[in-house]
């Protein structure tokens, strides 16, 4: 009696998440936010991967982003065949953090509900082949309003490494499209104030 007491009041304390998914979303990859359901119409919000393919020591620029700006989200690579977690987010950018599903580094959220309209990061595949990865997740402007479960286009194993660039060279490029946007922010917040 005292624990479904205790377990409900938790329940409502916790019921939106502005320090990030909880562990419980590493299954079904939604916010979890009590009463709520995705939305239906065509997600706002884009999951890109920078390369068609995974090679063993590559590692893939990942980026969750949309308008108008989010607020959390929840991102984790699977292996579309069993659905298992798989590979490691290697850098991830300030205000998220890691949602270690399996006590890995496979999945990333939120650490704060600060709007974002791009988040983007380093990810390194297993080394073997593992057939096709997806990555799955979710993203949500506010409580109630989120879309899920998002996917991005599949990628497949290759045994060499995809041409078009170095990752150094390809790591660069989106660095150069993430400060083309946070100027554009800057310059819009004038616009706006
Ligand atoms: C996100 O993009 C929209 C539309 O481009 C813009 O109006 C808004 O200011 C941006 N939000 C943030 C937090 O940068």
């Amino acid at each position: 009696m005292l624990v479904v007491y205790f377990v409900g009041l938790l329940t409502v304390l916790v019921e939106s998440y502005p320090t990030g998914a909880p562990p419980s979303s590493c299954d079904n990859l939604l916010p979890h936010h009590h009463g709520t359901s995705p939305q239906e119409t065509p997600s706002p919000y884009t999951f890109y991967v920078d390369s068609n393919t995974y090679t063993p020591q590559s590692s893939l620029v990942v980026s969750v982003f949309g308008s108008p700006a989010f607020l959390s989200f929840i991102i984790q690579g699977r292996r579309s065949d069993t659905g298992a977690p798989v590979g490691t987010f290697v850098k991830i950018p300030a205000n998220t953090k890691y949602l270690l599903c399996d006590n890995q580094r496979n999945s990333v959220t939120h650490s704060n509900p600060t709007p974002r309209n791009i988040t983007q990061f380093i990810w390194v595949p297993p080394t073997e082949n593992v057939g096709e990865i997806i990555f799955k997740g979710s993203v949500a402007r506010s409580k109630s309003l989120y879309w899920g479960v998002l996917e991005s286009k599949p990628i497949k194993y290759s045994k060499t490494a995809p041409t078009g660039g170095s990752n150094s060279s390809r790591l660069s490029n989106s660095s150069l499209l993430s400060l083309f946007i946070i100027i554009t922010m800057f310059i819009s917040s004038f616009l706006i104030f």
